[in-house]
């Protein structure tokens, strides 16, 4: 059961979670034509004022591209505002997962984007593991990645989500964990709501933002570390074949996190893995707030005011 933060931001204010409802004519909840976004902020561990939000200025970013391709206008700074106020509100003692959600507001019917009333709100809820740190069993899915030109990609558009649910609930079904899903033209491309990494002969590969994978900004964290650690980084094709045969599979995202891959489909995969391991720990400790290095990566909340 999801704990749900006690106040949500909801048409231009904070009100309690339990009021903050929508219609059931909202035209976004029939036609997907909503956005959303998901991060992830910790109390400061070395200091009980204050929360701590991961890369927020790129998460809200892409919120904001997502309702421009929605064709929404939607204020980085104004999405910011709301989002410290609803923090600093709740006052929250535990890691939770931010959620912004902008949508056709409009009650009505007839799928557009045009003349249609949008707005956006911010929930938040208590979040521990999404995935299992030690490992989790992929199944290749029947369901094939969507491509770019038929929906937009680079947005985490809330109606692109039903091919994510079909293949977690295949993969759920048969017995795995997640599911890996391969685009039109047979390439791996992503998880149902991450990004994938291998390793092989100690080079990291992971698909390039041209295989119909949502940009990850974990993903695009993962890639500057290991550059900065030396690990030589490709963005490439990855072939299903190369799944079952790389030195290190492993999954990243802002609820995942970096969570290895043990199995894919039948094939158990090598338990070592070094270079998961050495990113893992770096991306874990600027969470944190532990790496004045990457402080430009951390936002901190005084929750005290
Ligand atoms: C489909 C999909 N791919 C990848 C990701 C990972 O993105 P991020 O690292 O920005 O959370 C997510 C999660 O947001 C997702 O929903």
């Amino acid at each position: 059961m999801h704990k749900f933060l006690k106040y949500a931001w909801f048409k231009g204010r904070c009100i309690p979670f339990e009021q903050a409802s929508v219609s059931i004519a909202t035209h976004a909840l029939h036609y997907g034509t909503g956005a959303f976004g998901g991060m992830r902020a910790i109390p400061d561990p070395g200091n009980n004022k204050s929360f701590l939000l991961f890369r927020v200025d790129q998460h809200i970013k892409r919120l904001c591209q997502s309702a421009k391709l929605l064709l929404t206008d939607l204020s980085e700074s104004e999405v910011y505002n709301s989002l410290v106020k609803m923090i600093k509100i709740n006052k929250p003692t535990s890691p939770i997962y931010i959620r912004p959600f902008v949508y056709t507001s409009d009650l009505g019917i007839a799928p557009r984007l045009h003349n249609i009333e949008t707005d956006y709100f911010i929930y938040a809820i208590e979040l521990g593991d999404y995935l299992s740190p030690e490992g989790v069993t992929c199944r290749i899915s029947s369901w094939t990645r969507q491509e770019d030109n038929s929906l937009p990609l680079r947005g985490k558009i809330s109606g692109a989500y039903i091919t994510s649910s079909l293949a977690k609930t295949e993969a759920a079904l048969s017995g795995f964990d997640e599911a890996l899903l391969l685009n039109k033209r047979g390439k791996v491309s992503e998880a149902s709501g991450m990004n994938l990494f291998i390793v092989r002969n100690g080079e990291l590969i992971t698909p390039g933002v041209d295989e119909d994978i949502l940009e990850g900004i974990t993903r695009a964290s993962v890639i500057e570390l290991a550059r900065q650690s030396g690990i030589k980084v490709i963005e490439r094709s990855v072939d299903k074949t190369e799944l079952f045969i790389s030195d290190e599979v492993f999954l990243t995202g802002t609820a995942a996190k970096i969570t290895p891959i043990k199995q894919i489909e039948s094939t158990k995969l090598n338990v070592n893995r070094p270079i998961m391991d050495q990113l893992r720990k770096k991306l874990t400790s600027i969470t944190e707030g532990r790496e004045p290095l990457f402080e430009k990566w951390i936002t901190r909340v005084d929750i005290t005011d």
